[in-house]
């Protein structure tokens, strides 16, 4: 305890996080490096599939995000949600309609996220396993290109809440009712197998599930209901 409210005295943490955790992982960081003020840090945010690559060449301390492949090399402790929606723009047909089938939205055009996203799998994992077919013509590779597509009426999406809190206080996306939805995903802390992390990270490992829940605030009124897990 004591050593915690001196701070560490140096150290480094290197984090890397997924594109979508950026939002908060920043957030989380600014605090942790207000407690630790001698820690170099250092922020990579990319994709799952890149996120496994830095962790296989022993590249990042810790990683953030969703569940690892079952058999890799790593130890994973989960601790968020991490529910993802769908959205359009206000002015869209289906925004405001009730329980939306799964099926309309094969009719719909998607704004997606780049091959290696483990957003874009988890979308592409529900609309296989329904037998239907996502329409991939629009790929980008961050969430804000995202959003600000679906606000400019391209198509849908299904991005994270955690993404979403600037855009629904000003309106500018809306959250479909669609079955199915919220799919739940969960937050993975994630490091190699058998490393012994240096003090910065293990620091950091168990500053992270402290605050989580409290920093990470999910916007109002759309708390999710948690029906499939992914
Ligand atoms: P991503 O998110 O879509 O930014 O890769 C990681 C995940 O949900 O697994």
């Amino acid at each position: 305890v004591l050593a915690a409210h001196r701070g560490l005295r140096g150290g480094r943490l290197r984090l890397a996080v997924a594109t979508t955790a950026g939002a908060f992982a920043t957030r989380v960081l600014a605090a942790f490096a207000r407690r630790h003020p001698g820690v170099r840090l250092a922020l990579e945010i990319i994709n799952r599939a890149e996120l496994l690559a830095r962790l296989e060449a022993h590249e990042a301390d810790l990683a953030i995000m969703g569940q690892p492949p079952a058999g890799a090399p790593l130890r994973a402790r989960p601790f968020l949600d991490n529910p993802l929606v769908v959205i359009a723009s206000p002015e869209h047909p289906l925004a405001g309609q009730r329980r939306i089938p799964l099926a309309r939205l094969a009719e719909e055009r998607f704004v997606l996220r780049e091959e290696g996203s483990g957003t874009r799998g988890a979308l592409e994992r529900l609309f296989a396993g329904h037998g239907l077919v996502l329409r991939a013509e629009l790929e980008m590779s961050t969430n804000e290109a995202i959003k600000q597509s679906v606000a400019a009426g391209l198509g849908l999406a299904v991005v994270s809440l955690h993404t979403l809190e600037l855009e629904l206080a000003a309106g500018r996306v809306r959250i479909l009712d669609v079955e199915g939805f919220p799919l739940m995903r969960r937050w993975y802390l994630v490091q190699r197998r058998g490393r012994r992390l240096g003090p910065a990270a293990a620091a950091f490992a168990a500053f992270l599930p402290e605050v989580a829940a409290e920093m990470v605030r999910l916007p109002d009124g759309v708390a999710p209901t948690g029906r499939e897990a992914v």
